[in-house]
């Protein structure tokens, strides 16, 4: 188990559930239409997806943009083994919070429906940072609630069931991003049905700032 972060068996408990077509197109669905949009007006040459899980998106990426490289890292072996089933899809085991990656070694970075999980998400972004490439892009989506109230108020209730998470205001992500040596270009509504009021998604979209 990683520090005060959620164990890597709940996820690979919940890699047998996450394909699921309904579940896929109600909730992860249009955030991937979201990334893919962005990457497609810029086709970076390489992409890594932290927090891949099953590899949906990452899949999807090398399939929709096949000049770029595309690899997807995850620290669950369940969510990993599904993923390997996208013949093409390069991944590697391991945590965001030390991502056994060279330095800038990727022109895009996503990580989509993940980063709430991360027990650091200062040490997270660094890494982003670390391993991107000068001007490298970060796009980075999560629920992002409309007050710090009702992030503190998932945050007590998922401690209760065990896995703790974060989801931090969208003023507040800007300012953990920028402070990681990012510059925020645009933070954008993801409109999907579950949730849509109180606890949003957007795509926080950043490039790094040197
Ligand atoms: C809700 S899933 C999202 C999967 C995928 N990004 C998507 O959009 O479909 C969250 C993923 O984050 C991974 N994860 C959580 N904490 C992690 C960490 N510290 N390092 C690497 N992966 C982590 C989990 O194993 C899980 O696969």
């Amino acid at each position: 188990m990683t520090a005060q972060g959620p164990d890597p068996r709940f996820f690979d408990l919940w890699s047998h559930f996450y394909d699921v077509p309904w579940v896929q197109r109600l909730t992860y669905r249009p955030v991937h239409d979201a990334v893919l949009g962005e990457l497609r007006a810029r086709r970076p040459a390489r992409i890594l997806d932290v927090g891949c899980g099953t590899g949906l998106l990452a899949a999807r990426l090398g399939r929709e943009l096949p000049r770029s490289v595309v690899v997807g890292c995850d620290f669950s072996r369940g969510m990993l083994r599904r993923a390997a089933r996208h013949r093409r899809l390069r991944c590697v085991q391991g945590d965001a919070l030390r991502l056994p990656l060279r330095d800038q070694s990727f022109d895009a970075l996503v990580c989509t429906e993940a980063f709430h999980w991360f027990p650091d998400p200062e040490a997270a972004l660094g890494e982003f940072r670390r391993v991107l490439a000068p001007r490298g892009r970060l796009l980075l989506a999560l629920v992002n609630p409309p007050f710090a109230v009702l992030g503190a108020a998932a945050r007590a209730g998922s401690r209760l069931l065990g896995e703790p998470l974060r989801w931090p205001t969208r003023a507040r992500l800007r300012a953990q991003v920028e402070a990681a040596g990012f510059r925020v270009e645009a933070q954008t509504r993801v409109l999907r049905l579950v949730a849509p009021l109180a606890f949003p998604t957007f795509l926080t979209a950043a490039s790094r700032s040197d």
